[in-house]
């Protein structure tokens, strides 16, 4: 049967990674997935997770399946990392979590909850947003429509726009929002346009539905939950995906948490039982070995001391290189490239053309996403200049 099926393009982000990996040219730039690397090009495991990683193997006795919600640990550590301990909906029970295969994993658990609650849901999602959203959400059947979110010739976000298309939001719909570091723009809002977004869903009675895979790579772990945090505050209901991939390194372990804050604590264990529902008809339970790690580091004083520690450093070298890189941009192109320094986390848009993005590829070896979606954290000191100089050729 498989002779009648199409073969399909690689993926838009992940191919062009493997693209840069079989490319023999050793000054080769790699700003294609968002992944951290460091001033020598690795995307280490963090010392907390190491250490994290040999307890665990010194004191496992079993691989037995895990619960279906995940390991408590971790569902408590995520909760409270992201809405903050002393957060009201968690005093109250209104938050129920279920630990997923990465973020990605918690988006689809949460859309399958909507799903089920109220199939008629239209999700909107920003323009631009994570190219995967739209399959990764979509094939739940839910309807998607977008809103205007970041204006390419101002570099930031439209947010006249962005309230506009939100107007037309109503009750039981949702709107996907990025809690910090937006992907692919890395244009933030400001948190006067977090309360105003905040408003406007109390008002209109649409569900936020929070995709935050890069906690602690903007401002830091606690600046870069506030907008979230004003949204739980203002309103009944949030969905939150939350990811470990990025601020514990734990890529490949899939370790990701889905948060259901509700109206009431029976509606949050309703949330519950239906996405662990729907992780038994997809994939039954959930891996356990990244979740163990992200618990223990969550809630172990001296392990979360290091982790903190360890990501305020990548969080600084992404923002000293954003400096660096609106000074070597400027300096080489003679352009005005300072809307980099104004952006958060991994991603910022070049601002250049996919015809350049293609000739920066094949005549430079610089890899990155056809929209021209950078990942900051691919540069360093011994790349920059190229790097600068390739931008420099193909403008
Ligand atoms: C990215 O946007 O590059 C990352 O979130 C990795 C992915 O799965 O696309």
């Amino acid at each position: 049967m498989f002779e009648a099926l199409e073969r399909l393009p690689a993926d838009p982000i992940l191919g062009l990674a493997a693209a840069c990996k079989a490319d023999p040219n050793p000054h080769k730039v790699d700003v294609t997935v968002g992944v951290y690397m460091d001033e020598a090009g690795a995307t280490p495991v963090p010392q907390a997770i190491k250490l994290a990683q040999q307890e665990l193997v010194g004191s496992e006795t079993t691989k037995v399946y895990m619960p279906q919600v995940g390991d408590a640990d971790f569902n408590r550590g995520m909760q409270e990392l992201m809405l903050g301990a002393d957060s009201n909906a968690l005093s109250e029970a209104r938050v129920t979590s279920v630990q997923a295969p990465g973020g990605s994993g918690a988006l689809r658990l949460c859309a399958e909850v909507v799903k089920i609650a109220n199939p008629d849901a239209t999700i909107w999602v920003s323009d631009p947003t994570w190219p995967n959203h739209v399959p990764l959400l979509g094939a739940t059947g839910l309807k998607l429509r977008s809103y205007r979110y970041y204006a390419s010739a101002t570099h930031s976000v439209d947010f006249e726009a962005m309230l506009e298309d939100l107007q037309q939001v109503g009750r039981g719909d949702l709107v996907l929002l990025h809690g910090c570091c937006h992907n692919p723009c890395g244009a933030d809002l400001d948190q006067q346009q977090w309360g105003l977004i905040a408003a406007l869903a109390a008002r209109n009675g649409f569900t936020p539905f929070v995709d935050f895979a890069y906690q602690g790579l903007g401002d830091g772990l606690e600046a870069d939950a506030a907008g979230l945090r004003q949204l739980v505050a203002a309103v009944p209901e949030v969905l939150i995906a939350g990811s470990c991939s990025k601020n514990l390194g734990l890529y490949r372990e899939r370790t990701g948490a889905a948060l259901f804050v509700s109206a009431d604590p029976d509606a949050a264990i309703a949330a519950q039982t239906q996405a662990t529902a729907a992780a038994r008809r997809i994939y039954s339970m959930p891996p356990a070995h990244g979740a163990i790690l992200a618990g223990r580091v969550l809630t172990d004083a001296r392990l979360n001391a290091l982790w903190r520690e360890e990501l305020e450093q990548m969080c600084g070298r992404i923002n000293g290189l954003r400096l660096q890189l609106v000074e070597k941009l400027n300096a080489a192109t003679g352009e005005d490239f300072g809307f980099i320094a104004r952006e958060k986390g991994m991603f910022s848009f070049l601002g250049i053309s996919a015809e350049q993005v293609k000739r920066l590829r094949e005549e430079h070896s610089v890899y990155m996403v056809g929209s021209s979606r950078m990942n900051i954290a691919g540069l360093r000191a011994d790349n920059m200049d190229y790097f600068a100089a390739a931008v420099a050729k193909v403008l």
